[in-house]
């Protein structure tokens, strides 16, 4: 036996079960860039669809939910207010959307089932409204699962990129529910496993973003695996001291001889600058594997392209083995054009690092048979 986690899973398929007649809670990734109610990009709806439409093919009904964004101001069910602040967490566009993709030419309805607002096709599904709208979500509150788990028979969890959260709707239903890991999910664990317990090295990970908390973290871990660590985004210029003295620690107890580069940003603060890129790609051209997550500078704004730009570019004419996962490094590589060059894509950020760091999942310890 490997002593790699994700090698070690025997996740519950789908595939071998039978959905006739039967309600089945279906876990999906929703976190996908909105503007003003219209979806940016699709990438991470159109991985699990392939599992809803496996699910209606086979008689099930489906209740669809997930979260999007971090709304600031999360009410307890009981008082749940929906207020004009977190409307632009709506996932009504979301819902317009697979109203759209499963082409039932009408309209949905904006109705509340046991205490849920929700979204309602004329077809066989329905879509909860954001579920981080109720504090408990984030909580794990077993009150609040088991009013989850009374929508379905089944559970499913096709949210990759939100398996890395100990939420409700992730690990608290799963003790209320059968559950099963849906087609997506098996096939990022399938493959980001394999590199994993046979990695071509020299391996980097290049990491950049806004999330601080959850990359802090696993940019100690990635000592452990990859040989060159590249630091750009908002988290270099927050963390430099603390990645410096990470590293070092985690080097002498290790004795790892893995390098670590944080990027120099602009002076507005809100890129790389040219040369740090140039020095990122000098490292990625001598490596077999490379891993991206996280764009380098505020890549939403035109000026604070360039970094990020200059990187995926020279990148896609590397040869290593590359994977890159996240939503906002997604967006950014298809609106370019970019992604093609990829040989994996993954449909989660923080997820899929901790997976290549060696971590439990807590979302796919629960689907284990
Ligand atoms: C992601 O975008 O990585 C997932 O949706 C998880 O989002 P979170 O970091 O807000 O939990």
């Amino acid at each position: 036996m490997s002593g790699i986690y994700g090698l070690n899973m025997n996740l519950k398929n789908i595939e071998r079960e039978d959905f006739k007649g039967k309600k089945v809670f279906l876990r999906v990734d929703l976190d996908v860039p909105i503007k003003s109610g219209k979806i940016l990009d699709d990438l991470r709806l159109k991985a699990w669809f392939p599992t809803l439409e496996f699910l209606l093919k086979n008689g099930a009904e489906v209740v669809l939910a997930g979260h999007l964004g971090r709304p600031k101001k999360q009410f307890p069910i009981s008082n749940f207010q929906f207020s004009k602040e977190n409307e632009k967490f709506s996932l009504k566009p979301i819902a317009q959307w697979v109203n759209n993709q499963l082409e039932l030419h009408s309209d949905l309805d904006e109705v509340e089932v046991n205490r849920f607002k929700a979204f309602k096709t004329k077809g066989s599904v329905i879509i909860l409204e954001n579920l981080r709208f109720y504090k408990e979500e984030e909580e794990d509150d077993e009150e609040f699962s088991k009013q989850l788990a009374l929508f379905a028979d089944i559970y499913v969890n096709d949210a990759f990129a939100s398996s890395h959260r100990a939420h409700a709707s992730i690990v608290g239903i799963t003790k209320f529910l059968p559950s099963f890991a849906g087609i997506r999910l098996l096939e990022e664990v399938k493959v980001l496993s394999q590199i994993l317990e046979n990695p071509k090295k020299p391996m980097c990970v290049i990491l950049g973003g806004a999330k601080i908390e959850t990359k802090l973290p696993l940019v100690e871990k990635m000592h452990q695996f990859a040989d060159y660590v590249l630091v750009g985004g908002e988290i270099a210029e927050n963390t430099k001291v603390l990645l410096k003295v990470a590293h070092e620690k985690i080097s002498a107890e290790q004795h790892t001889k893995s390098a670590l580069l944080i990027a120099d940003l602009t002076s507005n603060q809100k890129d790389i600058t040219q040369k740090s890129a140039q020095n990122f790609l000098q490292i990625a051209q001598k490596c077999e594997t490379i891993v991206w997550n996280g764009p380098m500078g505020m890549v939403e704004e035109e000026k604070s392209k360039s970094g990020t730009l200059d990187l995926a570019t020279g990148l896609s004419k590397i040869l290593g083995y590359k994977i890159v996962g996240g939503g906002d490094t997604l967006s950014f590589l298809k609106e370019n054009n970019l992604l093609k060059h990829y040989d994996f894509v993954s449909i989660g950020g923080g997820a899929m690092l901790e997976l290549l760091a060696g971590e439990e999942l807590p979302g796919l310890v629960v689907l284990e048979k």
